[in-house]
């Protein structure tokens, strides 16, 4: 089989990119129209184009569903997906061939500082095989569990997956989980083993791992070197051979499925849709099935990786649409869209994200309210994942209340709110979803419901209150070489977590499967596992409801009055231990006073941990006597500009930033 894969500019000469089995050659070619396209994208990634710049749309028409493959690259952390990524788009002529492709589908700062996809990113590619021109629409996805919403999301557009595998560290935790989400999708799976340049790479050994826990025989997998550029053309050759066309009907009234979107200052929401029936051009006026609001589309195109503006996009087709939504609460990730004088029935749309875990957000500035309002608002609509609820604490003023998937999701929100929106915040301690079942007659009539959930400690109802508090637990997933398994075992167990089984997927390496408490996991556990393992052991996890706990409110005290900001739910068997270590912290972050502080941790009215902080020896004012008049209208000045930035907790001044060193030590541990 002989496949024309690309068609660009490749130093400064017109190329085509020809498959041919294994062999690649790369031949001159008189651009048509659809090359120049390409052409003037390859090798321009940070440059936009507009619908103004680019008279020459292309079309789509050419590519019949038959000829398309909507595919996501699934793996496990920095198994290579973005690099594999930079090798497709390089082989189809989307980009210029240069040393410096790294990660080009990586596009955000976070992303880009910490060496991580984030937010799972797509690129068309046109390629040609034996006469037929193909569109292919691959979706780059994180790796990290606390993003596995983006891979879920992104399977929804596609009929297949490239499951890429380390030849090196072989199958890891995410492997398996990615696995299984593309096994209940129904999607094909084409298994990738990656980096077979590395000195200690045992591509059989990962090839006889994917037999047995995945049951895909061993001669289905493709090795390759992404970094090297090695084989990518079977990946190719594969992705069209083995990945089934989309099952759509062009001829039915459209259906588009927004399955992500953006925010663009000047043109407004840009949507990420996946057509299931019909065709959208410019012009047509579409409904969106969540609001009922009708638009007029302004533009249609597919990114390419940039956006490439087309005359239509036709069922089974995968590319972006811009219809004039101002407002981020008129795009919903999951919503459909339909023509305004065919209404259909919407598709189901997505399982919402659950939250692991929750923090409160605040402005560093009350009057910065509405610009953090304004940017949350456009990030939750990038990361659909995150849920916002307003609250408001007396230390910190108005705020929200925000769900996240975990800690690292925490951080690279609130990352990308200072990067991309100049956004400075104070998080408050997170916390897991707690539940309780409510015994008292008032508060059942209170909150409507008997079973409650507890996303703001501050709201914990007391015992006497209540029949049974919940927490939520999960499964986890560890897979790590044999001699580290009687050490993971004792952390497991010291984390409260119950062995569900244990199976050797190769001769030295162990699956281990655990139910967990999610807040013995959430903070510090994966950087434990790594220090014990050497940084061998992977984890990962999934939801797995609530158990019954013990759990109990704790209570900072600053001379006998409560921190509101403070307040934290834990298990009984650990209060002593974060009670201790909160008072220690608050102790180095309050100023010395004219009196002692005690600093307490008490459940209830018992206390379990005290700090003190001394008091100043003197009054400093007292040696101003006499003449020293202006030494001392100076200090009194300073001391009272400092009392402005203090909160006052009865009799016990705080300055406004010592909560929050506090708590950002807590998260930060
Ligand atoms: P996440 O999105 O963060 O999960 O990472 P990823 O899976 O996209 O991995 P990425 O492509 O960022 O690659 C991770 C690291 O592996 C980078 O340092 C790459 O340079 C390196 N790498 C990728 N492919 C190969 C390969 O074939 N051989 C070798 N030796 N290194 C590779």
């Amino acid at each position: 089989m002989r496949i024309l894969v690309g068609r660009g500019w490749w130093r400064g000469r017109a190329i085509t990119a020809w498959v041919s089995g294994a062999a690649c050659r790369m031949l001159p070619w008189p651009l048509p129209a659809l090359s120049r396209g390409a052409a003037a994208h390859s090798g321009a990634l940070e440059r936009r184009y507009s619908s103004a710049e680019r008279k020459e749309k292309v079309d789509m028409s050419r590519f019949p569903f038959e000829n398309i493959s909507n595919f996501s690259i699934v793996a496990h952390v920095d198994h290579s997906k973005s690099t594999l990524a930079d090798r497709l788009l390089e082989l189809t002529g989307t980009i210029g061939k240069t040393n410096n492709n790294k990660q080009v589908l990586d596009k955000l700062q976070v992303e880009r500082e910490r060496g991580i996809t984030v937010k799972a990113q797509t690129a068309s590619l046109f390629c040609n095989c034996e006469g037929s021109q193909y569109f292919l629409h691959l979706i780059d996805t994180p790796g990290h569990v606390d993003f596995s919403y983006e891979v879920s999301r992104s399977l929804s557009a596609c009929q297949g997956v490239l499951l890429v595998v380390d030849a090196n560290e072989g199958i890891q935790a995410q492997t398996v989980a990615n696995f299984f989400l593309t096994f209940e999708a129904q999607l094909s799976a084409i298994p990738v083993i990656n980096k077979i340049d590395l000195k200690n790479a045992d591509p059989k050994r990962v090839e006889k791992q994917i037999e047995k826990v995945f049951d895909i025989p061993s001669d289905e997998c493709i090795k390759i070197s992404a970094k090297l550029g090695t084989n990518i053309e079977s990946v190719l050759q594969a992705i069209i051979e083995r990945i089934p066309p989309p099952k759509v009907h062009r001829k039915n009234p459209l259906r588009a499925l927004v399955f992500d979107s953006t925010f663009d200052q000047y043109r407004g929401v840009i949507t990420n849709v996946a057509l299931f029936d019909g065709v959208v051009s410019k012009g047509d006026r579409v409904v969106s099935a969540h609001t009922q609001k009708t638009y007029e589309v302004n533009e249609v195109g597919v990114l390419n990786p940039n956006e490439l503006p087309t005359h239509k996009l036709y069922a089974g087709q995968v590319g972006y649409l811009i219809a004039g939504m101002k407002d981020v609460t008129e795009a919903q990730v999951g919503d459909t869209l339909y023509l305004h004088k065919q209404p259909v029935e919407p598709l189901p749309g997505f399982k919402s994200a659950k939250p692991m875990v929750f923090a409160g957000m605040y402005p560093v500035d009350q009057s910065e309210y509405n610009s953090l309002k304004s940017a949350i608002e456009k990030l939750t609509l990038n990361d659909s994942s995150v849920t916002v609820h307003r609250d408001s604490s007396l230390a910190l003023g108005a705020g929200w209340r925000l769900g996240f998937l975990g800690l690292l999701h925490m951080e690279v929100f609130n990352q990308r709110l200072e990067q991309e929106y100049n956004a400075s915040v104070i998080l408050t301690t997170p916390t897991v979803p707690y539940k309780a079942v409510l015994s008292s007659a008032k508060l059942i009539k209170e909150y409507r419901e008997k079973e409650i959930t507890i996303i703001n400690p501050a709201q914990f109802p007391d015992k006497s209150k209540v029949t049974e508090y919940l927490e939520p637990v999960v499964l986890g997933t560890v897979i790590t070489p044999d001699e580290y398994t009687g050490k993971i075992m004792m952390l497991c167990q010291a984390r409260r977590a119950i062995q569900k089984n244990m199976v050797f997927i190769d001769q030295n390496r162990v699956m281990l499967k655990y139910l967990f408490p999610l807040n013995e996991i959430v903070v510090d556990f994966y950087d434990s596992l790594k220090s014990l393992s050497s940084g061998y052991a992977s984890f990962d996890y999934e939801d797995a409801g609530y158990q019954t706990a013990e759990l109990v409110k704790m209570d900072i005290l600053l001379n006998g009055n409560i921190v509101e900001e403070l307040v934290t739910i834990v298990h009984k068997d650990k209060a002593h231990s974060v009670g201790k270590a909160i008072c220690e912290r608050l102790k180095d972050s309050l100023p010395r006073q004219l009196f002692e502080i005690a600093i307490q941790a008490a459940i209830g009215s018992k206390i379990i941990a005290r700090e003190t902080v001394k008091a100043y020896r003197k009054n400093v004012l007292a040696k101003c006597y006499g003449g020293d008049i202006t030494r001392k209208m100076k200090l009194l000045k300073r001391q009272a500009e400092g009392k402005k930035k203090m909160r006052k907790i009865g009799n016990v001044e705080v300055p406004k930033d010592a909560f929050i060193k506090v708590l950002k030590t807590q998260s930060d541990k």
